[in-house]
């Protein structure tokens, strides 16, 4: 294991985040995270959901908040469900750097929190 990482968001913080810059949603979100967010009741859910998977995975590799592109690093979906990570351009070369061949991402949220673990192999 190379490095783990955890983030925790509120919704309520991060809805508001959203209403008053709304351009997060295109910077840090890629077109497949958008298009599954604003499917569901509450799109905030899963964009806070993703925002503390991104978190985390920084976390995992050491940089902070501006060390790599957060739409760089995007949360997929398999057809169960089970959400994983997949690295472009800025994330992927940090990951490359530091030997991170793999990783393991933990997802869930409810109406007040979301949450997510990253592990790097
Ligand atoms: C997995 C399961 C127990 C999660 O329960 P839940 O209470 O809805 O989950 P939470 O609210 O804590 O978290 C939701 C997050 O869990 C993650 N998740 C969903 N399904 C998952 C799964 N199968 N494995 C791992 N993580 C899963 C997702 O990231 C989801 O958030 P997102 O939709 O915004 O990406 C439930 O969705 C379930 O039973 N799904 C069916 C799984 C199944 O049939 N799999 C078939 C395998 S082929």
């Amino acid at each position: 294991m190379i490095g783990i990482g955890t983030d925790l968001v509120e919704l309520d913080r991060f809805r508001a985040t959203l209403e008053r810059t709304p351009g997060i949603k295109t910077r840090t979100f890629t077109q497949a995270e958008r298009d599954y967010s604003e499917a569901k009741n509450d799109p905030t859910e899963r964009y806070a959901a993703r925002w503390a998977a991104k978190e985390a995975v920084m976390k995992a590799m050491g940089v902070g908040l501006g060390g790599v592109a957060m739409a760089d690093i995007e949360v997929v979906k398999d057809e169960g469900g089970a959400p994983s990570i997949v690295l472009h351009d800025s994330a992927a070369a940090k990951a490359a750097e530091l030997g991170i061949t793999e990783w393991k991402i933990t997802i869930t949220h409810t109406e007040s929190l979301a949450q997510a673990i990253a592990v790097a192999l």
